[in-house]
Order: C-alpha cells, then structure tokens, then sequence
C-alpha cells in the first residue's frame, strides 16, 4: 500500500484529481512518483511538463539557478549567451531565460525523448526564439557562441554506478538512468565534458556544474585553465562546482 504524503495529495489535487483518484491511489502499489502521475512538476515558478523520458527537475538545482543569475549579473553586460547541456526537461534554461531577458541558450541533450519534453515546455513559455534546443553527445562545436562571452551550465549524472543500485525504488525504477547514472566514480560524462572545453579556443567564462556532494572533487584539478571553487547548497554539502577562468581573473587584477 502507498501512502501519500500531504505535499504529494495536494500536487495531485492541483493537477484535478478528485478526492476518490486520490483515495484509491492511496491503498494501491503503484509507486510512480506523483509528478510523472500528472505529467507535471513544479520548478522555481514554473510548471514543467514531465514524462518518464526526463528527470523529475530538484529543488537543489534551484540554487544552480541563483549562482548563474549572479554571476550574470555581476559581469555586467558581459554574458549574453549560455549553453546548457543535459537540458532534460528544459528547467534550467527556461528558468534561466525567463530571468536573464537578454540573454539567448544553447541546450543540448543525448536523449530524443528528453528534448521533445524540453521542446513542449520551451514552447510553452514563448521561448522558442531564446532558446535553442538540439541533439549532442555534450557539446557541439559548431553551435557555441563564436566569442566567449558565455557560461556553460550543466546537471549531467553524476551517481557512481554501484549508488544508483542503491537508490530509492522510486527514482531507479521510474527516472531514466541516463539522467542519473554517472558511471565508475560518478564524474565520468562530466570529466567528458571538460575534456571537450578544454581545448576549445572560444571556452567559456565560467563553467557551473551540479555534482555529487559525497564524492572527492580532486579530478577538476586537471583543468587548470579554470579556478574552481565548491558551492554549498542550504545544508552544508559542496553541490555545486564554480569554474572561472583564470586568464580572466587574472585580467582583471591587472586592470
Ligand atoms: C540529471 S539530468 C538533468 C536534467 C535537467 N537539466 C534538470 O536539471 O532537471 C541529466 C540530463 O543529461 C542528459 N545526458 C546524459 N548524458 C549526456 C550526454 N553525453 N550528452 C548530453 N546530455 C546527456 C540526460 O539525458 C539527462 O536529461
């Protein structure tokens, strides 16, 4: 038998269940989360439609939000373009669009499925012609903005493969693995991310990265063409990983 939580029987109200859909789930097995129920999920402001092909958007990843919009702020005019990959249900670069108006988005995703969602919910909030939503393995050379002024977001997997045997039934058997699975340590389709950056002439001014909180960092030592800092999310733990680039830093003290 299932018991819903008060938050889970007040979203299934709000999507128009009645009070008997709500009972009857209740004493069913049925495990599905409550979200792909509905197909909806709530992200910052937003309303997102979500299907068993995307992630169920977290309310950490809000924060993600937060850093980018700061930092974006703080560079003045600067930063008028970002790339998000991984973009799933498209929540980071709609929210991310919606409060940076002058700014336009690359999003990609290796998942068809995941960016015909994005595509839905991007129409849905008038995006299409601030946000460019395609098909990569990561990143795609020819599509990134030609002068660096742009950020590079992403929330790729990042769950070493021995916890993703671990995970609660309701997020490993309902989420896609290829949202959550980050292979051998966890760092893997991120650490591929990096490689591709790194040799890239137009890089990005800074580079914002959701990680695993429990698991050593150590490897982005390898990239030390950025300075990179942990970012704690509101109990303490370093979900967030900051790159700047160095020979911007650098420009600046000397100015
Ligand atoms: C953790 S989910 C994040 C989804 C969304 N950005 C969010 O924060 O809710 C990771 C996403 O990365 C995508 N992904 C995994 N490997 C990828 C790759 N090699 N290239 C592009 N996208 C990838 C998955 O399909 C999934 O949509």
């Amino acid at each position: 038998m299932r018991e819903l939580l008060v938050w889970e029987q007040n979203w299934l109200r709000q999507c128009g269940w009645s009070s008997e859909q709500i009972a009857a789930l209740s004493v069913s097995n049925d495990q599905t989360p409550v979200e792909y129920l509905t197909g909806r999920a709530r992200f910052i402001d937003l309303i997102l439609q979500v299907n068993r092909q995307v992630l169920i958007p977290r309310v950490e990843t809000e924060q993600l939000i937060e850093l980018v919009k700061q930092a974006v702020w703080q560079s003045g005019t600067t930063i008028n373009s970002i790339v998000e990959v991984g973009t799933g249900s498209g929540a980071i670069a709609i929210a991310l669009a919606r409060a940076l108006p002058s700014v336009t988005i690359v999003a990609t995703d290796i998942s068809e499925g995941a960016l015909s969602c994005a595509r839905a919910n991007v129409h849905h909030y008038f995006l299409d012609e601030r946000i460019k939503l395609l098909w990569a393995d990561l990143l795609i050379h020819s599509q990134l903005p030609p002068a660096d002024n742009y950020f590079l977001v992403a929330n790729l997997p990042y769950i070493p493969t021995r916890d993703y045997q671990k995970l609660d039934t309701c997020v490993r058997e309902y989420e896609p693995r290829l949202a959550l699975d980050g292979g051998a340590d966890g760092f893997e389709v991120i650490r591929h991310l990096l490689k591709q950056v790194a040799p890239l002439e137009n890089k990005p001014l800074g580079i914002f990265l959701e990680v695993d909180p429990s698991h050593s960092l150590d490897f982005v030592r390898d990239y030390s063409q950025y300075q990179w800092q942990k970012v704690t999310d509101e109990f303490g733990r370093g979900r967030f990983l900051v790159g700047t680039r160095i020979d911007k830093i650098d420009a600046n003290h000397n100015e």
